[in-house]
């Protein structure tokens, strides 16, 4: 049995500490100084420990960032009961590579309440963007000012929010950010449920009832090769979804990647000549989930 030993990461809660510690980084590192960025909201699970390690594969420093975005939260969504355990994050840091964590108050982060808006147009407007208004501007002001502050070569995000990926992605193009995004696969539990902070929060039988997001999304490739057109894979999707007495079905959507347009009507998806997108989200009982698989045409012919 190997022994692996893992040394705590440095924490930070203010802008200035960051800073401070960025500064000495870089002078140490001089021109080898390479930074990656996972941002994330905490209470870590393995998906975000699989960001973390690929940074530190790929960086001389991984920041790690935990901060529950106030601004990307809705009036009636879960802001306050966020679930938040700083402790366990700290070990699943440390031991999946991160050096530095970033662990600021909203008052750090947000000392006035911020004028600045950034809003993407174009692909907010369908799945969370449509069913979470203001949620991918909350997103866009809280992703930026992580970059202006870290200035990363890198930064890691995770595939199960393959919207974000793209809407972060724009903002970078758009606004010649110097940063690289690293879109990363989603990690899923055995037993196929995508990972995610709140999954916490889901009674037993609405976690046994959420496998059916993974299990449908899994049927999709054969959906697709058989001859699905959009209008009868989200029919498939959305049947096979429904038959589970507890989901609520916020949508269940197929469109290209990543521009997030719908494919055209009546044709047979597997001719699209571009990346799909098929997500799902779906409540259970109190509990969002969304899911999602990204197809290559190419892969399913
Ligand atoms: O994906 C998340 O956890 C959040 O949206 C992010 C990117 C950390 C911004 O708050």
């Amino acid at each position: 049995m190997t022994t692996v030993l893992t040394s705590a990461p440095a924490v930070v809660r203010t802008v200035r500490e960051l800073r401070e510690r960025l500064r000495d980084y870089r002078a140490k590192a001089g021109a080898d100084a390479t930074v990656g960025l996972v941002p994330t909201m905490g209470f870590l699970h393995e998906g975000h420990a699989s960001l973390i390690r690929r940074s530190a594969a790929e960086n001389g420093l991984t920041v790690l960032s935990i901060f529950v975005n106030p601004l990307q939260f809705g009036p009636n969504e879960d802001f306050e009961r966020y679930p938040r355990d700083e402790a366990r994050d700290l070990a699943i840091a440390a031991d999946a590579g991160a050096q530095l964590v970033f662990m600021p108050e909203v008052r750090d982060m947000y000392p006035t309440p911020p004028s600045t808006k950034i809003i993407v147009g174009g692909i907010t407007e369908r799945l969370c963007g449509a069913s979470r208004p203001g949620h991918f501007d909350g997103v866009g002001v809280v992703v930026t000012k992580l970059f202006n502050l870290v200035q990363p070569g890198r930064a890691y995000f995770g595939l199960k929010d393959a919207q974000q990926v793209a809407v972060v992605s724009t903002i970078v193009a758009d606004l010649n950010q110097p940063v690289e995004i690293v879109p990363c696969p989603i990690v899923r539990e055995a037993d196929g449920l995508a990972m995610s902070s709140r999954n916490v929060y889901l009674k037993p039988e609405e976690r046994e009832q959420a496998l059916i997001l993974s299990r449908t999304l899994r049927q999709v490739p054969a959906w697709v090769r058989e001859g699905a057109t959009p209008e009868s894979l989200k029919a498939n999707m959305t049947a096979s979804i429904a038959g589970m007495p507890l989901a609520e079905i916020d949508y269940a959507e197929v469109l290209t990647y990543p521009d997030l347009q719908p494919p055209a009507e009546g044709e047979a998806l597997r001719h699209v000549p571009v990346p799909l997108l098929a997500a799902v989200a779906v409540k259970f009982g109190q509990t969002r989930l969304i899911d999602n698989v990204l197809l290559n045409p190419n892969e399913v012919n």
